[in-house]
Order: structure tokens, then C-alpha cells, then sequence
């Protein structure tokens, strides 16, 4: 006999995703997309140093684009067929000078650079340890590879430790992945003894650095060349723009190009993008200025922190996110559109992005902030907790 099959009558959507968004709204946790506040002071992009908007950046581009005499725009095709052309492997070449990598290989953003990576070097026999508050790229790379994989406690390395005197014996490889800057919590990570603890027991390790570079420092673990298997960087924040590149030894990148999925079957960056990225990195290569400059923000929020009595709220992080934690989806939206109703567009992070109870507004600073933004922000934040408190 035929299964009768349920049809939701009215969309003619599949009745069980249906029931998914019908969740989602019953638990006030439904997404949706929102045009960009243009007219609200930046504390939520990722554009840390304002290369978006930079015009030298943009003249730099321009310039790349001249020198390169290309027959096309976009890129034509994946790397592998036509689409490398000659400006992609001189940004590659220049990237391994500017991050101090035996190489660099690109891809199109840092979820395709995880994604690529993870699930094309884990193999049977293989343990992938991870920090458990790692990106979602990273947690999709590790689900899609033949690996085994557990999590370690946050930035905890006695934790680490004693997983890989647990598992050492047990698989022929081990790769621990972790992140330099935590996406949500802005907080970081000890690479110095991740790399001595990784390196006392054999063991491959993986640092993404997305929001590391440009925030906490100009290039990264540049020091750490040969220490660390791969490194993951990302043009989306600092840098502006978007992309991604894979920084290890010659064989990762000969074995990227050969198994990573995400490389092989694309349309390689544009030479557009391409040319913007490589300006920006000489851009920042050149100056300074913002860098330094967000650098004393960053600071100055911190103290203003204190001077708010804020500092419960925050979780300890010296990075260009600064995450305060107010329990509760409800609470958060509120607080957040209150800031926004008076010209700042400070972002909720809500659950499940983040697990329940650790709700939180997460402030992004940037290079372009002004210190009485950061001070006034900051005021008003602390009258609205104080009011949520005696509601
Ligand atoms: C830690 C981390 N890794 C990777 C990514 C993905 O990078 P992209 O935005 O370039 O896809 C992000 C983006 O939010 C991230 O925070």
C-alpha cells in the first residue's frame, strides 16, 4: 500500500520543516534578515579597521587591476581549470611573505576554508580535538570527515591534556583545532602553550584566526611558522572584504588541492576581490594608524567598563569583541533595540547561536569609533540593565 505523504495545504512546504520555523516562532528564536543600519553607530560589522570604506584601499585595487591585464571580470572557473589566473598566485605568493607561511592557499570565504580543510584532512583512525566553542565552519568541517572527533572545555589546555593522554595511544594522527579570537565570546586563546603542549605529544595543531589578525595583532601567529599544521585566515573582518586563506606547508597545499571539496569544485575568488584583498593587506602592511587606533578603544572600552560597574556583565577579552552576557532572548532584544532607538547598533546574539543562558549583546569596536560613542554607549547600557533589574 502507498504512504500517504503530508502536505502542509496552504504553502505546499514540506510539513516537517514547517514544523521546524513553527518552533522556532513558538521559542521567539526565528530568524530574520534586516536591511543594515546605515544611519546608527557601528558596534555590530566586522569591518574593525574600516578597509570597506577605505579609498586608498580602493585606489590600491585599482591599481592591481591595471596591472594585471585580464581578458575577463569574475574568475571564469575553479582553480583547477581556468580560473588561475596570474594576479590569484601572486596574492598567494605575497600572503606567505606577509603571514610568514611556506604557503597560502585561497578560497573563497573562511566557512569554505574550514569546511575544505577539516573534512579533507580527517581520515579513519584520525582524532580531531576541538574547542568546544568552536565556529560553525569548523564543527561542519569535522562533521563531513571520516575523523573521530570530541570537544575540549573552553580554552581549558588541562582539559586538552588529558584527552590526549587519554586518546594518544588510540589513533594514528591527532589534530586539535581551536580558534586564536572566539567569534562570540572575543576572548583568546594561549597559543604559546597550545603550540608547547601540541608539541609535546605529536600532535597536529589548527588555529583559526579570523578575528585575530588586524585586532590583536597586525599579522597573526606569523611567529609560529612550522609550529602550526594550518592556519586560517579570513578577509571578512579586518580586511574588509571576503575570503579566506589556508597558510601551511607546501604538502597541505598540494593535498588541499587534490582533496579539499571546497576548492576543487568552485568558481575561484574574482580578480575583483582578489585585487581588493591584496590591497588591503598593503594597506595595513603600509600604516599603522588604525590598527593603533583601534588598539586604544579597545582600551578605552575596558575602562569604561569599570568606570560602569559593567565588569560582571563582560567576558574578559582584550580582542575587538567585548560580549555582555544578559540571560534571556527577551531581555537582550530589548536592551538591543533600546540602543538602537538611540543611534547604536549594538547586535543581540541570541539562543541557539549562543547556549541558552548565555544570551548577550555583542559590542564590535572598531578603528572608527569614537571614545564618546564608546562612553556613551557604555552610560546608557548600564541604566538600562539597572532598569531590567528593579522591572
Ligand atoms: C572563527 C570564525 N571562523 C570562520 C568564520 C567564517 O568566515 P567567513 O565569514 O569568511 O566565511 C567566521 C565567521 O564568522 C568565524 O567567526
Amino acid at each position: 500500500m502507498k504512504k500517504k505523504r503530508k502536505k502542509n495545504p496552504k504553502t505546499d512546504f514540506p510539513w516537517s520543516l514547517n514544523r521546524k520555523l513553527n518552533q522556532r516562532k513558538d521559542q521567539g528564536t526565528l530568524r530574520s534578515l534586516k536591511s543594515s543600519a546605515l544611519n546608527l553607530v557601528d558596534f555590530s560589522s566586522n569591518d574593525y579597521l574600516g578597509c570597506s570604506h577605505n579609498e586608498r584601499i580602493t585606489e590600491y585595487a585599482l591599481d592591481k587591476l591595471k596591472a594585471y591585464p585580464h581578458h575577463f571580470h569574475g574568475a571564469t572557473g575553479s582553480r583547477l581549470l581556468t580560473g588561475n589566473y596570474p594576479m590569484i598566485e601572486d596574492f598567494e605568493s605575497y600572503l606567505e611573505y606577509y603571514y610568514n607561511s611556506d604557503t597560502a592557499t585561497l578560497f573563497n570565504s573562511g566557512y569554505d576554508a574550514n569546511l575544505g580543510l577539516l573534512s579533507s584532512i580527517g581520515q579513519r583512525q584520525n582524532l580531531i580535538l576541538y574547542d568546544e566553542l568552536s565556529h560553525a565552519s569548523i564543527r561542519d568541517g569535522i562533521g563531513l570527515s571520516k575523523a573521530k572527533a570530541y570537544k575540549f572545555q573552553h580554552n581549558d589546555l588541562k582539559d586538552l591534556e588529558l584527552k590526549l593522554i587519554k586518546f594518544r595511544d588510540q589513533f594514528d594522527t591527532i589534530y586539535v583545532i581551536t580558534e586564536h579570537v572566539f567569534s562570540m565570546d572575543g576572548d583568546s586563546a594561549d597559543v604559546d602553550d597550545l603550540v608547547q603542549l601540541c608539541s609535546e605529544f605529536g600532535v597536529y595543531l589548527i588555529l583559526d584566526e579570523a578575528h585575530s589578525v588586524g585586532t590583536i595583532s597586525k599579522k597573526g601567529c606569523a611567529n609560529f611558522n612550522g609550529e602550526i599544521f594550518a592556519r586560517i585566515i579570513t578577509f571578512g573582518k579586518s580586511f574588509g572584504s571576503h575570503g579566506a586563506a589556508v597558510l601551511g606547508t607546501d604538502q597541505l597545499k598540494q593535498y588541499l588541492i587534490n582533496f579539499a571539496k571546497s576548492f576543487i569544485y568552485t568558481t575561484a575568488p574574482s580578480v575583483e576581490t582578489t585585487a581588493r584583498n591584496w590591497a588591503a593587506h598593503l594597506y595595513l602592511e603600509s600604516s599603522s594608524v588604525e590598527y593603533e587606533t583601534l588598539r586604544s578603544n579597545i582600551e578605552y572600552f575596558q575602562n569604561q567598563i569599570e568606570a560602569n560597574h559593567l565588569f560582571d556583565f563582560f567576558i574578559k577579552s582584550q580582542s575587538a569583541i567585548q560580549s555582555c552576557v544578559i540571560r534571556g532572548n527577551e531581555k537582550v532584544r530589548s536592551i538591543s533595540s533600546q540602543l538602537q532607538q538611540e543611534g547604536f547598533d549594538v547586535r543581540p546574539i541570541l539562543s541557539p547561536t549562543v547556549p541558552k543562558g548565555k544570551e548577550r549583546l555583542r559590542f564590535c569596536l572598531h578603528a572608527y569609533n569614537s571614545e564618546e560613542e564608546i562612553k556613551t554607549v557604555l552610560k546608557s547600557l548600564a541604566n538600562h540593565l539597572i532598569q531590567k533589574e528593579n522591572e
